[in-house]
């Protein structure tokens, strides 16, 4: 009965806790983030440590990861940096079974590391690699990670997982098939996960974030314009999450979407159909300059 109601719990115990000023409940757990070299994973690297958890970094580039751990450590905080490609499965295996024999199970996994492709279906007919690549590091790479770590959180009986997706899932934009689509099987995913590992206290977070001004966004033009979040707004609210495992985090623009999609879908697909006209592919996207 505890766990059917643990979100709001866990709410209450947070407001409760900043009023006291007590401790966050990820102090002392251990908390691999992936993609932490950058953008959000990075932010949410440096708040997660600062609340006092271990932050296991994951990323590609390893003096990338040296200087996020390093600025962490400065900081008083704690962190151990892993390379890794985790489009790579047996180096996601390996990666498993290094950090389960350094630091037994991790309490919290963050599944950020992540790629966007925006590019018009008619640019991408001889680019099936678009299809293929978003799904190796937004949907297959997670999953691998996830499974590898998951016995382990069971057997303790805690784990949490949050997994940075997007809007997309929600509003379902144009030009984004091959990443909206590769977010989704990983939110689907998840949801399934959850019912499944629901009974030994192992709990999934989707979060559905909008536009987050990072190195990711940067190709493209369209988004120059465009109100975003800073890395540290997303970060506090991937740590959030964190210490009180909502099942969703959605905002308001991606709700609107997802309720105009069921309630009027053909009205939606003209809607984004005419407004879509006003932002045209990027110089990247069109073969201009290299993805
Ligand atoms: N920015 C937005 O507007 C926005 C909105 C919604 C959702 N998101 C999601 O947020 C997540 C973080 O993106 P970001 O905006 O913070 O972009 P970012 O600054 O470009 O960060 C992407 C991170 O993923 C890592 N990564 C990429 N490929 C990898 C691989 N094969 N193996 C290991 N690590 C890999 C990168 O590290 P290395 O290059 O060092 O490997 C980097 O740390 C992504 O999943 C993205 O889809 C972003």
């Amino acid at each position: 009965m505890g766990l059917l109601f643990q979100t709001p719990r866990a709410r209450v115990q947070r407001v409760v806790r900043r009023l006291r000023g007590g401790p966050s409940p990820l102090a002392g757990r251990t908390v691999m983030i992936t993609g932490a070299s950058s953008g959000i994973g990075e932010a949410t690297a440096h708040a997660v440590a600062r609340v006092g958890g271990h932050v296991l970094l994951v990323a590609r580039r390893a003096d990338e990861l040296a200087r996020v751990r390093d600025a962490i450590e400065a900081d008083g905080g704690r962190a151990s940096a892993y390379t890794c490609d985790l489009t790579d499965l047996e180096a996601v295996d390996a990666l498993v079974e290094r950090v389960l024999a350094e630091h037994g199970a991790v309490d919290h996994l963050v599944n950020n590391a992540g790629r966007s492709i925006r590019r018009s279906l008619h640019l991408s007919h001889d680019r099936f690699h678009d299809f293929e690549r978003s799904m190796a590091i937004n949907y297959f790479a997670p999953v691998r990670l996830t499974m590898g770590l998951l016995p382990a959180m069971r057997a303790q009986r805690f784990g949490h997982v949050v997994n940075i997706v997007t809007w997309g899932v929600q509003i379902k934009a144009p030009k984004f098939a091959a990443y909206i689509a590769s977010k989704t099987a990983l939110d689907s995913w998840s949801r399934v996960a959850s019912r499944e590992a629901y009974g030994d206290n192992v709990t999934f977070t989707n979060m559905r974030f909008a536009l987050v001004r990072t190195p990711m966004v940067a190709p493209t033009e369209a988004y120059a314009r465009m109100p975003a979040a800073t890395p540290e707004q997303a970060g506090a609210r991937v740590l959030r999450a964190l210490e009180d495992r909502p099942v969703t985090v959605n905002g308001w623009p991606g709700r609107i979407g997802e309720w105009a999609n069921l309630l009027a879908p053909r009205l939606s697909d003209a809607l984004f159909w005419r407004s879509d006209r006003a932002f045209p592919d990027s110089a990247a996207a069109r073969g201009d300059r290299p993805t």
